[in-house]
């Protein structure tokens, strides 16, 4: 099936970075979102981003500007009839993916793909009541990395996942395809273990976030280490997935302390405004984060020198 236009449910950061991907190759999308306001400040949102993905990234400012060409905003849920396939970004809770999954499929014609970009959450827990799941599927954008990873559930149909490959090779991603569902895919289950241990030794008290990036960017010969990455994917993202966590342990009878201590840490974060680049101010500060500067790596040495 030929796959022209795009919708994105969700007008928050991915909307901004699947536009990138799939906007610079000549695609067309409409990006909605529930709240107005997240809207209004789409743009200022997409130039912060698109800051990052050209200094960091290799994103060039002819490519950003025909993204910005084949992007229309727009506040009318019923556009999405025109979509040949919808894009799932809102916020990682289960509940609200659910409705909005009933909402799609409720306006959508039959033979139109639905996925769901989530970071953490069962897709088939998502699809769970859909009619017709066998055009749904998880699409998982990785940007600035650039793969993508596409996770059927049991009932999503070959055709689905055979066209995702294929828009994700013309998109210029690679594409991951699943052998089977898993939560958070392959790479982010491994990253997800970073994040957590890196956050539980600032936590409690063992180094900063600097000098846990520095040592991470110096060993791994990385460009960004956990707290610039986190930065990067947004922190309430991160409160909103350790909650999710708390809540699984909770229901598992399990002892969910170590969560709660996260989402202390990040909610006090996340309610000072410092969300991360979108918000300009997370663990570093944006534009031009410290970790960008090459002697912030290594300022010791050159301290002792007299160069920083
Ligand atoms: N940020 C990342 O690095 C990243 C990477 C890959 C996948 N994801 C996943 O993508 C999804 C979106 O993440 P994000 O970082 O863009 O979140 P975000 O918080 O930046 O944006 C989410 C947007 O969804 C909107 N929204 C909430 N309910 C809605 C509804 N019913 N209908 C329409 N819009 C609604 C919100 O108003 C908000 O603007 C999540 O599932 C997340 O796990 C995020």
């Amino acid at each position: 099936m030929a796959i022209k236009h795009f919708f994105i449910m969700g007008g928050g950061v991915m909307s901004c970075r699947i536009g990138m991907i799939l906007g610079r190759k000549g695609y067309k999308l409409t990006v909605y979102d529930i709240n107005p306001e997240a809207l209004k400040n789409w743009r200022q949102q997409f130039d912060a981003i698109g800051s990052v993905m050209k200094s960091n990234f290799g994103m060039t400012e002819e490519e950003l500007e025909r993204a910005l060409g084949n992007i229309a905003l727009t506040e009318n849920f019923e556009d999405v009839i025109k979509a040949d396939l919808v894009i799932e970004a809102v916020v990682e809770n289960m509940e609200v993916k659910r409705r909005v999954m009933e909402q799609i499929e409720e306006k959508v014609g039959e033979d139109t793909i639905i996925v769901t970009n989530t970071s953490s959450l069962a897709p088939s827990l998502i699809a769970a009541n859909m009619k017709h799941k066998e055009r749904f599927c998880a699409w998982h954008f990785n940007s600035p990395n650039t793969y993508t990873e596409i996770m059927g559930i049991p009932e999503t149909s070959p055709e689905v996942v055979k066209t995702l490959r294929e828009l994700s090779i013309s998109a210029g991603e690679v594409p991951i395809v699943m052998l089977k569902e898993k939560t958070r895919y392959l790479a982010n289950n491994c990253l997800q273990v970073w994040f957590m241990e890196a956050l539980d030794l600032i936590i409690d008290g063992y180094g900063t976030y600097e000098d846990l990036d520095r040592s991470w960017m110096l060993a791994h010969k990385h460009d960004r280490g956990p707290f610039a990455i986190m930065d990067f994917c947004g922190l309430d993202l991160r409160l909103a997935q350790a909650q999710n966590e708390y809540q699984k342990c909770r229901d598992q009878g399990q002892d969910a302390s170590v969560w709660k201590k996260r989402i202390d840490f990040l909610r006090g974060m996340v309610d000072k405004g410092e969300l991360g680049v979108k918000s300009g101010k997370g663990f570093y500060t944006y534009p031009n984060p410290a970790y960008e500067d090459p002697k912030w790596l290594r300022k010791e040495l050159l301290e002792d020198n007299g160069e920083f």
